[in-house]
């Protein structure tokens, strides 16, 4: 073991060398979506695993797709009906997004979500992970997905912090190309398994190539502030999300009044925040005023 890092120009023709497909067949979470290559079925998945835990997105997405089968029944349904099956998801402007993707689709792909890199980024809410992930996970196309998790795996692996361009050069130099689905998925479970936050790294398939561990895990933490690694989130508590949240919650329920409005966002002693804040949930299309004045969902 060297005692500090080494990053190489060609690290990552080691991780070529790890069976990373194999080892998916054994190790691989068995996740519902991952039964799916249904575009549109794997597109909910996708924007919902954005943000929000696997297990919850487990819990919810199989009675979202069931009910929603298709862009053309989700555009028909109405943003706010969207943005009420969104309940208990967090971040509700993902379900304006999918709505307006929803729309996109129909009005621009006949109803079919599109295989094309363009077209899928063109797509409200859909980045360069969740258009990749659509690619891949769908159409098992040859791509490299790059989330957080992938992020940190490749920044470990090099021993370095990597901008964005070097971790998806990476990661497309590196795909396996006849199996591209079940490497990608491989990578996130990678991620997700062993190279957490905090890393477990008993049993990881990248370990022996691993410039971080052949280091002795010195310090810092090269996926620390690596490009595509997010940083820990901010505080909930008494956050502008914490009463965003609270508002969407309540318009679900019904209209909010506007002498209501403050209470309903739990900042009873500060109607201007919850004003300002109020704007804004009606900026990203999540909320309206009536003509009586009165908050409700888009
Ligand atoms: N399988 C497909 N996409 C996934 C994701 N984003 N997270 C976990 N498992 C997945």
């Amino acid at each position: 073991m060297s005692s500090q890092l080494e990053p190489r120009q060609d690290w990552w023709t080691e991780l070529c060398g790890v069976d990373l497909v194999d080892w998916y067949k054994s190790h691989g979470r068995d996740l519902p979506w991952r039964h799916s290559r249904d575009p549109w079925a794997v597109l909910v998945a996708e924007v919902m695993l954005q943000q929000t835990h696997v297990d919850r997105v487990m819990a919810r997405w199989g009675g979202f797709v069931s009910d929603l089968p298709d862009a053309r029944t989700c555009a028909a349904a109405g943003r706010a009906e969207i943005v009420a099956r969104w309940h208990g998801m967090g971040f509700n402007r993902r379900a304006v997004n999918l709505h307006r993707a929803a729309e996109q689709i129909v009005a621009e792909h006949g109803g079919a979500v599109p295989d094309d890199l363009t077209a899928l980024l063109a797509l409200p809410g859909v980045g360069a992970y969740t258009a990749r992930a659509v690619r891949v996970f769908s159409f098992e196309l040859v791509d490299a997905v790059l989330d957080t998790n992938v992020a940190r795996v490749l920044a470990r692996s090099a021993g370095a912090r990597l901008t964005q361009g070097a971790a998806q050069a990476a990661a497309d130099a590196i795909v396996d190309r006849e199996h591209p689905w079940a490497w990608n998925q491989a990578m996130l479970d990678v991620g997700a398994m062993h190279c957490r936050p905090n890393p477990e790294c008993e049993g990881c398939p990248f370990f022996a190539v691993c410039a971080w561990a052949g280091s002795g895990y010195v310090e810092p933490d090269p996926s620390i502030r690596s490009a595509g690694v997010s940083a820990p989130q901010s505080r909930f508590e008494g956050s502008d999300r914490q009463g965003r949240g609270r508002l969407v919650d309540a318009l679900r329920r019904g209209p909010v009044e506007p002498g209501d409005l403050a209470a309903a966002m739990g900042w009873r002693d500060d109607p201007d925040r919850a004003q300002r804040v109020a704007g804004r949930v009606i900026a990203d299309g999540l909320a309206t005023r009536r003509d009586d004045g009165s908050y409700a969902l888009a």
